[in-house]
């Protein structure tokens, strides 16, 4: 999803909240392997399907909006969905980690929902700002 977003966007706020969440996501990926060993689980590369179909569902609308504010609204939008989706499964995984005393993986899950939840608090800061503009 936030690859596409990458693309996508044309404003450079967003830009930059998206380009700056992508970086942190491939060290959420890096803790998240970490966790799942620490476990003694192995873990799958398949994307959550829900954040799937929204990514589709984002490439086959985004793309067909021909005002780019408009679709900078659309696109930060997406993007606010797709963080709350991931925060809703942190809260599953911390559960998960809390109850098989996963300790420092605990901390790693923590340290990454804190960051999901810091990068929904900027998008629907700029969704609202860019909301704001089309009135
Ligand atoms: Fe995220």
């Amino acid at each position: 999803m936030l690859p596409n977003l990458q693309k996508a966007v044309t404003g450079e706020t967003l830009h930059g909240i998206v380009s700056e969440h992508l970086e942190q996501t491939k060290e959420h990926v890096a803790r998240l392997e970490q966790v799942f060993r620490a476990a003694g689980a192995e873990p799958s590369s398949n994307l959550y399907p829900p954040v799937e179909k929204l990514a589709q569902h984002h490439d086959e609308i985004g793309g067909s909006i021909p005002d780019d504010r408009l679709a900078d609204v659309y696109h930060a939008a997406a993007g606010a969905t797709t963080e709350r989706i991931e925060i809703a499964s942190y809260d599953a995984l911390l559960a998960l980690a809390q109850t098989l005393d996963l300790g420092d993986g605990v901390q790693l899950l923590e340290q990454t929902r804190k960051e999901e939840r810091d990068a929904l608090e900027k998008l629907e800061a700029e969704l609202e700002r860019l909301a704001a503009r089309l009135a």
